[in-house]
């Protein structure tokens, strides 16, 4: 029995979309094998290939001067390739609002000079500093920023207006409503939270700001051979690009990201409005920063946390402790959750309080 998945990533993909790859796992449309077992320079494959890139471009409206990489690595991989690839002998311009962002800044000070421009970290991440107090370099060689924070659940809704090449890492946002493209030098992104499988990491980058990474570096690290080579420069995670192309498709016919955006904010309103009013749970983010896919929340009394996870878990309703850096709950509600699983989950904590409170 499937219940409903609230992990922040590996998370929850729709069903529809493992029910199809169940149903083509042993023989794919006729070709007498599984997609796993196909070389990637097949045709077969290149099709598959091609049709969740441009299916993903095709959902982002992704102008026609940017590549689209899928590589792999993770998110994490991009914190060194990104200084590495654009910032020898320059100085970056860095957004610390949560954990990833300053795993990111960890990263890239191995490389190369970086400027801190504006952080929350004093006020434990609770909100993303208005851009404009934000403290820029004049000659940055691009600016840094992660426009969901996962583990804290604030977010930066609206790209910052900046000089420097602009840079988001998107991880557990993307594909999360319609955003414009064109306010970026480059995003990137882990696939396993609204994307599809882990071993993933789909990277945008504008042609202008690809041309100056660096070709110095071991082939493997540097954008452009994976931008000549259509990212099958070695071999791709092919089944998680597969079925990732399938979760693409899927967002298509449910009327592409303008909708799911509808949706996605529809569900976070349903649950901040219910931890608001309830006295009983809390989420510290300020209002106009808080995250439509991931929500943190602490009972007023902590030491119900367990007892909350084991009924919880009972009644179907999974993975919603919060990060061990944060503490409390935290219920990631990423494109494949529906509205009915977060109707469940406030199900859930109004029985909890009403037994508790
Ligand atoms: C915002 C963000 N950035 C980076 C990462 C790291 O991703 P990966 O594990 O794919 O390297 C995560 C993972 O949860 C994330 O949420």
């Amino acid at each position: 029995m499937r219940k409903w998945n609230f992990s922040a990533g590996p998370a929850a993909i729709p069903e529809p979309v493992l029910q199809e790859a169940q149903d083509e796992m042993l023989e794919w449309q006729g070709s007498g094998m599984s997609v796993m077992e196909m070389s990637h320079r097949s045709t077969d494959y290149i099709d598959i290939a091609n049709k969740a890139r441009q299916d993903f471009i095709d959902l982002l409206q992704i102008p026609s001067d940017y590549q689209v990489l899928f590589l792999q690595g993770g998110a994490t991989l991009q914190f060194s390739m990104i200084p590495m690839n654009f910032g020898s002998n320059k100085i970056a311009d860095y957004v610390l609002s949560g954990s990833w962002s300053k795993k990111a800044i960890n990263e890239a000070s191995k490389i190369m000079d970086i400027n801190i421009i504006t952080s929350s970290e004093s006020s434990n991440f609770n909100h993303v500093p208005d851009a404009d107090s934000w403290n820029c370099s004049e000659h940055a060689a691009y600016l840094h920023y992660v426009s969901n924070e996962t583990i804290q659940g604030n977010a930066l809704h609206t790209p910052p207006a900046t000089k420097a090449p602009l840079i988001a890492d998107m991880s557990s946002v993307i594909l999360s409503e319609q955003i414009d493209v064109s306010k970026f030098s480059m995003i990137y992104a882990g696939a396993q939270k609204n994307i599809g499988p882990a071993g993933l990491t789909i990277c945008i980058i504008k042609n202008d700001f690809l041309k100056t990474a660096s070709t110095e570096l071991p082939d493997m690290l540097q954008y452009s051979k994976h931008a000549d080579a259509d990212s099958m420069f070695n071999t791709p995670p092919t089944f998680s690009w597969y079925l990732s192309g399938k979760v693409f498709a899927w967002l298509k016919d449910q009327g592409g990201l303008a909708t799911m955006g509808d949706i996605n904010r529809l569900k976070a309103r349903k649950l901040y409005d219910f931890i608001d009013q309830s006295g009983f749970y809390s989420n510290p983010i300020s209002i106009e920063n808080r995250s439509i896919m991931n929500i943190p929340f602490l009972l007023v009394n902590s030491e119900l946390n367990s007892e909350f996870l084991h009924d919880a878990e009972n009644a179907g309703l999974l993975n919603l402790k919060g990060h061990r850096s944060v503490g409390g709950m935290r219920a990631s509600i990423y494109n494949a959750t529906p509205i009915e699983a977060v109707d469940a989950l406030i199900n859930f904590m109004a029985d909890f309080q009403s037994r508790h409170g």
